[in-house]
């Protein structure tokens, strides 16, 4: 099936949409992830607010905010690590994790738009900052490639893994839907942690520093993006 090309989310914001209502949504063909079940969107009761907008909640519209500013920037992680790494014999390897992480930010895009979540105002520096890190460990050699790899794949896992717990804890079967495709990526996030484990991550110079400082990087993009 032809996919239209969702509302472009750019610097922050999508575009061109207008209030979401059920007319608007059926000619919109975006492979949108609860359009067969328009009347229980998203964890969230029935009724909409006033605007037209699902009401996803403050908790919901954080969650969504900060994975999808993370799927972005693993993706821009990834497309620096190719930039440099490839025509090399692990360019294959670094494309089927980015290939995934292209599957996850489309998730959460679709997300964001059907949520009406914005997008943080991080975004811009993400892109940059993403690439940078991606191509500026690649330089360093594969084994620092996959050094990276492991230490933001660490962290996401982790930061799936605390989301998990709080939507289980909040009200499991209300957020079943959104849970599964959190377990998928968490699940996924780890098979590349296991990948860049396989390629030699640890032979890496200053793999420990090397790590801590990225995780702490990721930490702080998170603590950022969910609140900005
Ligand atoms: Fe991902
Ligand atoms: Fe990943």
């Amino acid at each position: 099936m032809q996919r239209a090309v969702c509302a472009p989310l750019v610097a922050g914001r999508s575009v061109g949409l207008g209030p979401r209502s059920p007319q608007r949504h059926r000619a919109h063909e975006h492979s949108c992830w609860y359009r067969a079940r328009p009347a229980r969107p998203l964890c969230s009761s029935a009724s909409a607010s006033a605007q037209g907008r699902p009401v996803a909640g403050a908790m919901l519209d954080r969650i969504i905010r900060v994975d999808q500013a993370g799927e972005f920037g693993a993706n821009r992680i990834y497309a620096g690590q190719m930039a440099v790494l490839g025509r090399t014999a692990v360019g294959p390897v670094i494309q089927r994790m980015w290939d995934q992480e292209k599957e996850h930010l489309e998730k959460f895009n679709e997300m964001m738009i059907d949520q009406r979540v914005r997008p943080t105002i991080l975004m811009p520096f993400w892109n940059i900052a993403g690439f940078a890190l991606g191509a500026g460990t690649a330089l360093l050699g594969k084994e620092a490639a996959m050094a990276c790899t492991v230490a933001i794949e660490e962290s996401i896992s982790q930061h799936y893994n605390n989301q998990i717990r709080t939507l289980m804890e909040e009200d499991s079967e209300k957020h079943n839907e959104l849970l599964e495709i959190l377990k998928k990526f968490r699940d996924e996030e780890m098979e590349h942690h296991d990948t860049g484990l396989e390629h030699e991550a640890e032979l890496a110079p200053a793999y420990t520093v090397l790590k801590t400082a990225i995780q702490i990087g990721c930490k702080a993009a998170i603590y950022m993006s969910e609140r900005i």
